[in-house]
């Protein structure tokens, strides 16, 4: 089975349960500030897991494209991709757990054709705290499907201490079988829809020794092991959720189904392999990277590490260029741009001196031909921009080696300097130190990256991990700012403003709002003034979950009424008690406690966005 044969085979199965089948939605979220990327299926269905109407109906299946820049470092194993595709169906307060699990297993066995003792699955353990209980549910429905096979499934408790035995079935905390957008039931926003999970999972096999090889060989080995046998291949969600201001837990107004599948990791299964990068997605690349470089991809460790990076990145990249997303020093741009420079340095290691990327691109849009032809429609363009950072980064690495000449001793300090300012990378700042016989080791450069990380823009990267997990100090305040800014806009221009949009970076927020002409000088002023007025009041920012009625009726004012459950949260900036406050909006939060966090406040821009939608940018005062 090829690859566009597997993704079609599971759209079908699931439009023969009447599920519409819907296209990916772009890797850039639209309207959504806490998070750069898409990194799973379900960002753009949370309006309807919240209960909005989906146009196709309560049954939807997809295979969303996704993007997790966190993993970048993680990439040269043989499971890490930071772009991957996840297989999705959803159920939108439709079927639940009887009908996901025996769809998914049977998906499995008779349409992939994989063997059932082969699969493990993971069931939530319950957490009183939560006031969520044992999903015993899944697990009747989990023993009832392996019965029908032929397999008595028996249920271990803590296997993380006790070992696999001979159960198939295992309980696991929120740690390991709760889903969310950011993670655990503790780091959750109110407003924010998770629920219990049930994984499935594949084993490579007791015979391959692959626990008793890896560095986990001391420990009890289990399916949530890091030690490779077993891999992570589906995971349904049963979204039911919604974390509460207070931190309790209620019940969405609909029970849903998340289910997220690893594309890349059926196909691996489907051939018994542990190598994503083996699997008919990757061969081609593979193939043009030995032809390119004269190496073999199983050479060396080093070597497969180099090619497993080159595939990744450019791949990534190339798909991102595909949504929009080109090389530059911003936002997701800067992504884009880590990605091709890392691929073209482990390149180098490999030997490929000569620029080689849109060789790369080439082949990426035949593979994507079939799901993804916006990557052939955009290659031409994206050769291009490709082949201009190729250009650049070659400039800067000669200046980084110009400035190197000049410098007597080799550093952290230096190795970072060179890094920041040029891109240069570390691994070959350490390789010159070592021909003139300097020692810079790794710990002094993460040091030296670390004490510059707050003063520095492009320090690491780190900034921009993206997710709700994210919600650095900075980013929180320019979230609360939004509201301020929008209720300083209605003040005074009048209140037909209302907001079309927003994005928030950890430098600046940009607000989009309907309004016809530019914004004279002193209304600008005047915005900007009312603002830092009510910032230095220091006002408190208080939510409040209510009907969504009532929250209309108390003046709450909702981006788009008709995106929003039932029941909503509201945060309110000022005194509440006493109609006193200044700003009300339905929100998911997060936000500062109370205004005086923000600091001062300018707006720095003002422009148009489109007809009768203007855009202003306010950033903290330097
Ligand atoms: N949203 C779920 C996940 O990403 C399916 O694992």
């Amino acid at each position: 089975m090829t690859a566009n044969e597997l993704r079609k085979k599971y759209l079908t199965f699931f439009e023969a349960h009447q599920h519409a089948v819907v296209p990916s939605a772009a890797m850039v979220p639209e309207n959504d500030p806490s998070t750069l990327f898409t990194g799973s299926g379900m960002q753009p269905m949370v309006p309807y897991l919240l209960g909005e109407k989906h146009p196709k109906g309560t049954r939807i299946t997809d295979s969303q494209k996704c993007f997790r820049s966190q993993d970048i470092e993680e990439v040269g194993d043989n499971r890490h991709t930071t772009f991957f595709e996840m297989l999705g169906n959803w159920s939108l307060g439709d079927y639940f757990k009887k009908e996901q699990l025996r769809w998914f297993f049977t998906f499995l066995t008779q349409e992939v054709g994989l063997k059932p003792e082969k699969l493990f699955v993971t069931v939530f353990s319950g957490n009183e705290s939560l006031g969520i209980g044992r999903d015993d549910e899944s697990v009747a429905i989990w023993k009832e499907l392996f019965k029908e096979v032929g397999i008595e499934a028996t249920v271990g408790e803590d296997s993380e201490k006790n070992g696999l035995q001979d159960d198939r079935i295992f309980f696991f905390d929120e740690k390991k079988n709760w889903w969310s957008r950011a993670g655990v039931p503790s780091n959750m926003p109110a407003g924010e829809p998770g629920g219990p999970d049930s994984e499935v999972f594949y084993d490579f096999g007791a015979e391959q020794k692959l626990h008793e090889m890896s560095e986990f060989k001391n420990m009890k080995c289990h399916v949530n092991c890091d030690c490779g046998r077993f891999l992570e291949i589906g995971n349904s969600v049963f979204m039911q959720y919604q974390k509460q201001a207070d931190g309790s837990f209620k019940e969405l107004s609909q029970k849903n189904v998340d289910f997220g599948g690893g594309f890349e990791r059926i196909l691996a299964v489907m051939t018994d392999s542990q190598d994503m990068f083996t699997t008919a997605l990757f061969t081609p690349l593979i193939s043009k990277i030995e032809e390119i470089s004269g190496k073999k991809y199983s050479e060396k460790s080093d070597v497969t590490r180099s090619f497993r990076v080159i595939a990744d990145h450019v791949r990534a990249a190339t798909l991102l260029a595909a949504d929009g997303v080109f090389p530059s020093n911003k936002e997701q741009g800067y992504f884009s741009r880590r990605l091709l420079r890392r691929a073209i340095r482990f390149g180098k290691m490999i030997g490929i001196e000569q620029p080689f990327l849109a060789e790369l691109v080439t082949v990426i849009s035949a593979v994507y031909a079939q799901p993804y032809p916006e990557v052939a429609k955009k290659s031409a363009a994206i050769t291009q921009a490709f082949q201009t950072e190729e250009k650049k980064f070659q400039k800067a690495l000669e200046k980084g080696l110009r400035e190197l000449d000049k410098i007597k001793n080799i550093d952290g300090e230096v190795a970072f300097k060179l890094y920041e300012t040029y891109g240069f990378p570390f691994e070959l700042t350490q390789e010159i130190a070592v021909e003139r016989g300097d020692v810079v080791s790794e710990e002094d450069f993460t040091q030296a990256k670390k004490v510059h990380a707050d003063a520095s823009r492009k320090a690491s990267g780190e900034k921009f991990k993206g997710g709700l997990a994210d919600h650095s100090e900075k980013t929180t305040q320019y979230h609360t700012a939004t509201h301020l800014l929008h209720a300083a806009l209605r003040k005074i221009l009048g209140t037909h403003v209302q907001q079309k949009g927003s994005n928030i970076t950890h430098e600046r927020l940009r607000f989009d709002f309907s309004h016809t002409d530019a914004l004279s000088q002193d209304e600008k002023q005047q915005v900007e003034d009312q603002v830092n007025t009510w910032i230095s009041a220091d006002l408190p920012v208080t939510v409040k979950t209510m009907g969504k009625k009532a929250a209309l009726k108390s003046g709450a004012i909702a981006f788009f009424v008709e995106k929003y459950p039932n029941e909503v949260t509201v945060y309110t900036i000022g005194d509440d008690d006493h109609s006193g406050w200044i700003s009300k909006e339905f929100c998911g939060g997060p936000h500062v406690s109370s205004t005086g966090e923000i600091g001062p406040v300018e707006i720095f821009k003002e422009q148009s966005a489109s007809a009768g939608v203007r855009r202003v940018y306010l950033r903290s005062k330097a």
